[in-house]
């Protein structure tokens, strides 16, 4: 008792000796967050808890302008701070008072509050901005993708610097309200709940909002003109689609995969437990690039997806995605396997049900159809490299590692593990290591051996058999 009552004060008294009381120990923060792969992503220093965007989208000239609404917390004592983007900003406040700002590199804006922010105290960052998304080139390329009737920001792991001012990286997940005024006749797409829509002055308002922690990645804007569909899930969940009215002859196919949004997402629930958010959807712009992205409540499908007929297995993939990725994301960049090994092998189940070719023997398939020369086999699932953040290794050969834990541990526990980890991590981060000891813990079985095999050694391992057959 003696020494808890005097010790404080004393050591108070040292520090002070050492320490002038001022702001001398108020720092930058960090311009990065600490990613290996992508060390420019994401910053130091603070913490958003939300974002309210308030734009203004002309498509007829590319220009986005508006302005970011940043709540955050100081998570040291700030002497200035970086924000990722590309735009070109007007105007920075600080919790009310203007600030100074400067570019640092093509998508870093280093902001200066008039007076260091304190540790652990709010931090609301107002910034004002204009620019013409398509004209923002990082190594002369940029994410935002111009259509004929206007633009869409969809990608992984980076699309938010092309059109808000964001800590940008998963580890920093906060809601969204984003606000975007269009010329009457175009729509503004993006996630989560539609709060309300209204038209003045030839313009229409689209009030979007996230309710769950979002990564600035997931977040999505699509402006143009789309037939939008509605609809309602089992639980009560608001569905809205959007097509494109250019999608052609693919627009049969994409409405005939993406209206099975319900169905899947109730299929998935089955697998995966309880969906995580409160809305739903998926949108098809004029895109004539080829992916999918899982963006959140709202996967972004692109029209090639639907070039051969309807495709429920990438309906299947995004929304997969929901849970293994968006609700539990990655804790870096290296972590992807955690997104896209699942998102795959969720397709396979997809098959497996659908009498279409089970897990396992797709796994074969996967695992069969590529020699053990084929460079396939030297890409490590669990530590890729930015370079192959999205090799297909990542996904084949990251879903064939789920195929050998089911052979395993058996399917009573590799559902009760599927099924599990998103509730364990809901609307957090996770390594695969913490994957690997989840799986252990629940299956009581030592599987270190197996993932070191299927997710860290380069080369092919042996083809993942049921044990009955490997025996
Ligand atoms: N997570 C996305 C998917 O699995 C991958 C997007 C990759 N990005 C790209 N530009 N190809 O569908
Ligand atoms: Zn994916």
């Amino acid at each position: 008792m003696y020494r808890r009552a005097i010790a404080p004060s004393v050591l108070a008294a040292s520090l002070l000796l050492v320490i002038p009381a001022s702001a001398a120990s108020s720092v930058p923060g960090a311009p990065g967050i600490g990613d290996p792969y992508y060390p420019a992503s994401g910053n130091g220093g603070y913490d958003v808890s939300h974002y309210d965007l308030r734009l203004t989208y002309q498509p007829t000239t590319d220009l986005l302008q508006g302005t970011a609404t940043l709540l955050a917390t100081a998570k040291q004592d700030l002497s200035r701070f970086n924000l990722d983007f590309g735009l070109q900003v007007s105007e920075v406040r600080v919790n009310g008072l203007k600030a100074a700002f400067a570019r640092s590199g093509t998508q870093e804006l280093e902001v200066t509050p008039a007076s260091p922010v304190k540790r652990d105290k709010p931090l609301t960052v107002v910034v004002k901005y204009a620019g013409k998304p398509s004209e923002f080139k990082v190594d002369g390329w940029t994410a935002w993708h111009r259509t004929p009737d206007g633009g869409v920001a969809a990608q992984e792991p980076d699309s938010a610097i092309w059109w808000f001012p964001s800590n940008d990286h998963p580890l920093d997940k906060a809601t969204f309200d984003v606000s975007v005024n269009v010329p009457d006749g175009t729509q503004a797409i993006s996630n989560g709940v539609l709060q309300s829509q209204t038209s003045r002055l030839g313009w229409t308002r689209y009030n979007w909002r996230s309710n769950k922690p979002q990564a600035t990645y997931l977040a999505t804007l699509a402006i143009g003109k789309f037939d939008i569909t509605t609809a309602t899930t089992a639980n009560g969940l608001p569905i809205v689609n959007a097509y494109s009215k250019d999608l052609g002859d693919h627009a049969g196919a994409a409405r005939a995969s993406i209206e099975r949004t319900g169905e899947v997402t109730e299929w998935l629930e089955g697998v995966f437990g309880p969906y995580p958010f409160n809305a739903l959807g998926g949108y098809v712009p004029n895109v004539t690039s080829g992916y999918a992205l899982e963006t959140q409540t709202r996967p972004f499908y692109s029209p090639r997806q639907f070039a051969n007929g309807a495709n429920v297995s990438v309906v299947v993939h995004e929304l997969a995605h929901q849970w293994y990725g968006d609700s539990v994301s990655v804790d870096g960049w290296k972590d992807i396997w955690i997104n896209e090994g699942f998102a795959r092998y969720a397709q396979w189940l997809w098959s497996e049900k659908e009498g279409e070719g089970t897990a396992q023997e797709l796994a074969d398939w996967a695992w069969s159809s590529r020699p053990a020369e084929d460079p396939f086999w030297q890409v490590k699932p669990g530590d890729p490299g930015p370079e192959n953040q999205f090799h297909g290794a990542v996904y084949d050969r990251g879903a064939i590692a789920l195929q050998a834990l089911r052979n395993e541990i058996g399917d009573e526990k590799f559902f009760e593990i599927l099924r599990g980890w998103p509730t364990a991590h809901a609307y957090g981060n996770a390594k695969v290591g913490d994957f690997v000891r989840y799986a252990e813990k629940i299956s009581g079985k030592p599987l270190a051996q197996l993932f070191e095999t299927w997710l860290y050694t380069p080369g092919k391992p042996a083809a993942p058999s049921p044990k009955s057959a490997a025996a």
